[in-house]
């Protein structure tokens, strides 16, 4: 069985303040070992977490250079960094990220010994590049993205199940989309539901650690 991995996307949520908060409780917590966390806060507040397992939202693809603004792979792994979300729809949306951009970044990611969270936000942009990589998928579909309307757990497995196809067992796929405390377990329950990828939900310390142990 695959372990099911849960991941928090601060989007451009908390500064270094609130990240402190949020790691100290963390670091109390009894967190059940049968699943796999990851934090994945702005680049701002990375360097905080040590002990909490934690990723970027985003990287470039090149190794260096004059690219204002960009932050390279070579640079998350320094963080300490196991992860990094690519192809989040709101990248797609506002910052023109396309299937080739998302290809590019998940090679260089793997290059790095960083694990891809590919982003897509239908069946189709699991592209032939994706497939047969060491990468985590995670399924959003954009009117379940921060709507407060979770895709249903059978919309999920039925998506899921066709992504599945494309990748192959050993890939997780993970659901994300107003993903709660109150619908996690439910989600979690579908055989292709590997995990969740939670926006809003995991801004509160307290809703993150029950979606974990959901
Ligand atoms: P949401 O965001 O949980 O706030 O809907 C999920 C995401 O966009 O990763």
């Amino acid at each position: 069985m695959l372990t099911p991995l849960l991941v928090a996307n601060w989007k451009m949520n908390h500064g270094i303040t609130e990240a402190a908060e949020f790691i100290q409780f963390l670091e109390n917590a009894e967190i059940s070992s049968d699943r796999e966390f990851v934090v994945c806060p702005p680049f701002t507040s990375l360097h905080l977490f040590k002990n909490i397992p934690h990723g970027a939202q985003n990287m470039h693809w090149e190794e260096s250079g004059a690219f204002t603004g960009e932050v390279s792979a070579a640079m998350l792994k320094e963080l300490g960094c196991t992860y990094v979300i690519i192809g989040h729809s709101e990248r797609r949306q506002h910052f023109g990220e396309t299937d080739d951009i998302v290809a590019k970044k998940v090679a260089t990611a793997l290059a790095h010994g960083l694990t891809p969270i590919v982003c897509v936000r239908s069946v189709d942009e699991v592209t032939p590049a994706l497939v047969g990589k060491e990468i985590v998928i995670a399924y959003e579909p954009v009117w379940a993205i921060g709507t407060g309307k979770a895709a249903t757990p059978e919309h999920a497995q039925d998506i899921h199940s066709q992504i599945r196809k494309r990748v192959g067992d050993t890939v997780r796929i993970l659901y994300g989309g107003s993903v709660s405390a109150e619908n996690a377990s439910s989600l979690m329950a579908q055989p292709d539901v590997n995990g969740l990828l939670v926006g809003g939900a995991s801004l509160d310390v307290n809703i993150f650690l029950k979606i974990i142990q959901s």
